[in-house]
């Protein structure tokens, strides 16, 4: 087991990354200190529960808890208020109390989802997440948590940090191949806003990420995660330096809200969006040859760098000026300067970001 720290003064934590670890749920929860006097909950979704559930809630009771679970059904259409609700009444009935934690078995959907119940359950009980999938890496560290508005994804959430992050690898292996690719993008989205020499690594061992070589996957999950533990750590709440880790996400949440949070997977939507970044930094004369080394490595991970032809560029304008990057007619984007550099940028022109977008239709 390896243990990286994500450092946020007394809400600092553990993200623990290794093999067989489900198994040691109930004794690392133990040692967080959390109460086996009160209830607990476990929310996961339809296709985790048939694979881990069982597990976890085995492992829990030999170490004295007494746990509920509430499985939601898979996808991100469960990141809703009317889901948010439903798993209130679970906790609600269930007597959780305010020394109860809430746990997160599951990918980024179930994660944000649980996390919002933590964060709002009598305004806030013990948050722990249990990842699931690659893009977890990402989701499961750093306290963003949320439901999703028709309108607009993430709009309805808060930031709350869990008090460990159990990352046991060996799930991943259940993962569909779909999945697997789009877990990969974020992954890659870690090399592209910080770290040359590993967006590179990224591309270069990409089949083996994607066949699941478990030194690859060790080494890529450890490093993704530790470029997020850094930029959370020098900024929670998103006052500036946090903002990098967005890139692609302005395009890809209004792609993902005109599809209706089911079309496209988010890791899909950002590899979409990642491509139009690096398109907006050619078109605002920031940087050469971005989009095609971009493109190649999106690529080599089975993305998609194409908006469909079906996607209307009116509804997706509209579904960004919803995002909560746009003020007064000029829209906030994290642009890259070079491979492993970004900046963010504040007033980049909707007409620019409108010619990007259909520039991201016609490109194949
Ligand atoms: P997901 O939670 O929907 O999981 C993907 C699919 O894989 C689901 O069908 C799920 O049932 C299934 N699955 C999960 N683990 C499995 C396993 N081990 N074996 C078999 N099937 C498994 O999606 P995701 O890609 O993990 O997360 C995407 C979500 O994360 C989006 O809503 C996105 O907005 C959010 N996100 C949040 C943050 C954050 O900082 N909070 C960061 C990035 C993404
Ligand atoms: N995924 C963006 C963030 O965690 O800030």
């Amino acid at each position: 087991m390896r243990t990286l720290q994500v450092e946020l003064g007394e809400r600092s934590y553990p993200i623990y990354i290794g093999s067989s670890l489900l198994q040691k749920i109930g004794e690392l929860t133990l040692q967080h200190g959390v109460s086996t006097q009160s209830p607990h909950l476990i929310v996961t979704d339809d296709r985790v529960a048939p694979h881990y559930l069982h597990l976890v809630e085995k492992k829990m009771a030999e170490a004295g808890f007494k746990t509920v679970s509430h499985i939601v059904p898979a996808g991100e259409s469960s990141k809703s208020l009317a889901m948010f609700e439903q798993v209130m009444t679970t906790a609600i009935q269930a007597k959780l109390d305010r020394s109860s934690a809430v746990f997160a078995l599951g990918g980024g959907v179930v994660g944000d989802l649980a996390g919002f119940v933590a964060a709002s359950y009598m305004r806030g009980v013990t948050f722990v997440q249990i990842p699931t999938t690659i893009l977890a890496h990402d989701s499961s560290v750093g306290g963003k948590v949320a439901v999703n508005h028709p309108l607009a994804k993430n709009m309805i959430g808060a930031f709350h940090q869990p008090v460990m992050v159990l990352y046991d690898v060996d799930t991943l292996t259940s993962l569909p191949a779909r999945e697997v690719s789009s877990g990969l993008s974020e992954m890659l989205k870690h090399g592209l806003i910080l770290d040359e020499a590993f967006a590179y690594w990224c591309r270069d061992h990409a089949s083996d990420l994607l066949a699941l070589d478990s030194e690859a996957l060790a080494y890529g999950l450890e490093r993704g995660c530790a470029i997020k533990a850094k930029v959370v750590s020098q900024d929670e709440r998103e006052g500036g330096l946090r903002a990098i880790l967005n890139l692609g996400h302005t395009i890809g949440h209004a792609i993902e809200a005109v599809g209706g949070y089911g079309r496209f997977l988010h890791g899909e939507a950002i590899s979409i969006g990642m491509a139009g970044s690096a398109l907006l930094a050619e078109a605002l004369g920031r940087g050469t040859n971005l989009f095609s080394t971009t493109r190649e490595m999106l690529s080599a991970f089975q993305l998609p760098v194409v908006l469909p032809s079906d996607i209307s560029v009116d509804e997706l304008m509209d579904a960004m000026q919803h995002d909560k990057k746009f003020t007064k007619g000029r829209m906030v984007f994290i642009v890259p300067e070079q491979i492993g550099k970004v900046s963010i940028v504040h007033d980049v022109p909707v007409e620019t970001v409108r010619s990007v977008v259909e520039q991201l239709k016609k490109e194949g």
